[in-house]
Formats: structure tokens, sequence, C-alpha cells
């Protein structure tokens, strides 16, 4: 039999797929139960989708996926508890529509992770409990969110603390972009360190992976690893995804030129992009306990809009008819 992605990876770690309800039946449905060990909801477990009232929770879409879980034997990674992104203008509020105090949002936040949390005890087992805390330039170490503005730093070990407090079981992350940058990855350090230092129940960090054609290279890939796992922190690529546009290009271009058409030499450079880290994936074996996909194939990925609204990318391992792509051959022949 030809090998699929979670029988290759059977004795390194879980291989996911980030999913929306819409991908639970027909030809994906099919793809991911093949093919995956492990489905990360992409925007259904958000504070916004999920909890859109201060009184009324929509659980329908997030029921879905953990069903479909369930029934196919996948693991459930949650996402996410505490983003500065995709959150209720409520969450900040009070009925007068002044901001409300460090008390009340702490409160909020610690019965909004319970009630999600509660939900889905022993059907995840691992979540992202605060996503994105730390800006991508400048001198602050912390993204001036309405979190940070609001309760101050220690937003961040409330939340993992309340989580830890519901699911002593699941594993808890920290998760973050451009994780690659020095700068960013140092403010990163610092932040699970000093969590770890004080005894904050965090289990590991997410690098979500977002990368491209051109970036990161196998030694950046693995400072980052390597970084946080001297922390005694287990490391996850959580949204794993390769543009096929170098990101180098779209830094110097500031105004992106490219039409969408998919060269030779895109694929060319993310087959070997891709085989590349998977190679360094497999060498962190016990370390790296966890690689997710962010989007099943390049039929629809959220890269199809950003940065540049309603431009085609390529960005998976399956093309835009679910076929494999000479990149997933690369990833599972070893
Ligand atoms: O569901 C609504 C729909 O009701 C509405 O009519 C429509 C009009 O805009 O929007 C729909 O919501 C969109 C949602 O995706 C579901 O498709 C939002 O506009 C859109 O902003 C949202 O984008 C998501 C994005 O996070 C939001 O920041 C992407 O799907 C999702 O892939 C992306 O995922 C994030 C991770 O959570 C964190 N790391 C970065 C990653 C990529 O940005």
């Amino acid at each position: 039999a030809q090998p699929t992605l979670k029988s290759a990876y059977k004795d390194y770690f879980p291989i996911g797929v980030a999913v929306a309800p819409r991908n639970l039946t027909g030809p994906e449905a099919e793809l991911i139960i093949k093919q995956f060990s492990s489905v990360t909801p992409e925007n259904a477990m958000k504070m916004g989708p999920i909890h859109p009232e201060e009184n009324r929770y929509f659980w329908q879409d997030a029921d879905a996926i953990v069903d479909f879980a369930q029934k196919n034997g996948l693991k459930v990674r949650g996402h996410t508890l505490c983003w500065h992104n995709q959150t209720p203008r409520w969450f900040f509020t009070d009925a007068s529509g002044n901001q409300v105090s460090r008390e009340v949002l702490l409160a909020r936040l610690k019965q909004h992770i319970t009630d999600v949390m509660s939900r889905y005890k022993g059907k995840i087992y691992a979540w992202d409990v605060v996503n994105e805390a730390v800006p991508d330039g400048g001198e602050s170490i912390y993204r001036p969110s309405k979190f940070y503005e609001i309760i101050g730093e220690d937003y961040i070990e409330k939340a993992f603390e309340y989580a830890h407090a519901v699911d002593p079981e699941a594993k808890l992350f920290y998760n973050d972009y451009n994780t690659e940058n020095t700068a960013k990855r140092d403010k990163i350090f610092q932040i699970v360190k000093k969590l770890k230092d004080k005894k904050v129940p965090i289990h590991g960090v997410g690098l979500q992976g977002h990368w491209s054609i051109d970036e990161p290279t196998s030694q950046e890939l693995e400072a980052s690893i390597e970084k946080f796992a001297s922390l005694g922190l287990d490391v996850q690529v959580t949204e794993l995804d390769l543009s096929v546009y170098p990101k180098e290009h779209e830094r110097r271009a500031k105004k992106e030129t490219d039409d969408g058409i998919l060269t030779e030499d895109m694929v060319k450079k993310q087959t070997a992009q891709y085989k590349m880290l998977f190679d360094t994936f497999r060498k962190h074996k016990g370390t790296l306990t966890g690689v997710t996909f962010w989007n099943v194939s390049d039929r629809s990925s959220w890269l199809d809009n950003f940065p540049v609204p309603g431009r085609k990318d390529y960005p998976l391992l399956f093309d835009q008819n679910y076929q494999p792509k000479e990149a997933f051959w690369q990833v599972v022949k070893f």
C-alpha cells in the first residue's frame, strides 16, 4: 500500500489539519480521514465564533468537528482560548459601552475558558491557550492588545492557570508566528521562561509555521525548536503552510505584482522546502510532538486572500483536485 501522512509518521508525531465544518463531508472528509491523525478547528473555537454574546455560546460548528474527530479516531487540538483577533467587542465593554475593569475582564476570561474547555474535556488533548501575544517589531515584548491593556502582562499566566484548573490532562500551549525572527523568538522565550520560572502550567510552544518557499532555513527552524525545548517544553508546528510567493520578495517589493500563476520554479522550490522541513522535524522526534497543516488542500486556503486579496496561493501537500503533489511524496518517503 502507498504510504499516507499518518502511516509514514506514526512513530514520530500526529499529523494534523485545520478544518471547517464544510470540510467534513465529501472528498475532503475522505482525505482527512485517510491522511491525518489530528484536527484543529480553523475558526470554530475562537472567542468570536463560539461566544458571540456574553450569555450565548454557538457550539454547533465546534461540536461537529469534535464529533467527526471522535467518530474517526482523530485527535483534536483546541484553538484558541485567548487571542486579540476574532474576539467580540462585548468582551471588553459593559452595557453602557465603557471599557470594563481588570477584575471584570479576568472574570470573563475565566468563565469563557471554563465553559469552552469543560464542554470538550477529555476530547481535546492540546490547547492553544494564548495566541500571538508578541508583536512583530518594536521594543515592546507584549502586543498592546485589549487583554494586555486592561489586565496587564499577567493575563497570560491567568489564562494558563484557568485552563489547567479545568482540564489538568490537557497540554497547554503558547502559539505564535514569525518564530524564526530572532528578535521575536527572544521575546517569546522571555515570556515562556518567566512562566516556567513561576511554575505556571504551560507545556509547549506552538510554532505556527506560516512559512514560504524561501523561509525558514533548517538552521533557523532548529534554533527555534532547540531554544524552546531547552525549557523542557514540547514544540509543535501548529499551522503549517508554504506560500509559493517568496517572503523576501514580498518584503522588498511591498507592492505585490505576482498574478497567482504557479510556475515550475515555485513548485520545485516548494517541494525542496517541504522535504527539508520534514527531514528536520524527524530529527527532533520526542521534542517535536505534532505537525498540523493549516487547511486541507490547495483548493482553498486562507492564503488565497492574504496578503493580497483574491490572489491564489498553492501552499499545501494536496492540489486543487485533492491529489498528492510531488512535495507529498518527498514528505512520506524517507
Ligand atoms: O464566517 C464569516 C461569515 O459569516 C462572513 O459573512 C464572512 C465575511 O467576511 O466572514 C466569515 O468569517 C471569516 C472567517 O475567516 C471564516 O471564513 C472572517 O472574515 C475571516 O477573517 C476569517 O479568517 C480567518 C483568520 O484566521 C482570522 O484572523 C482564517 O479563516 C483562519 O485561517 C485564520 O487563522 C489564523 C489562526 O487562527 C492564527 N494564526 C494565523 C492564522 C492565519 O491568519
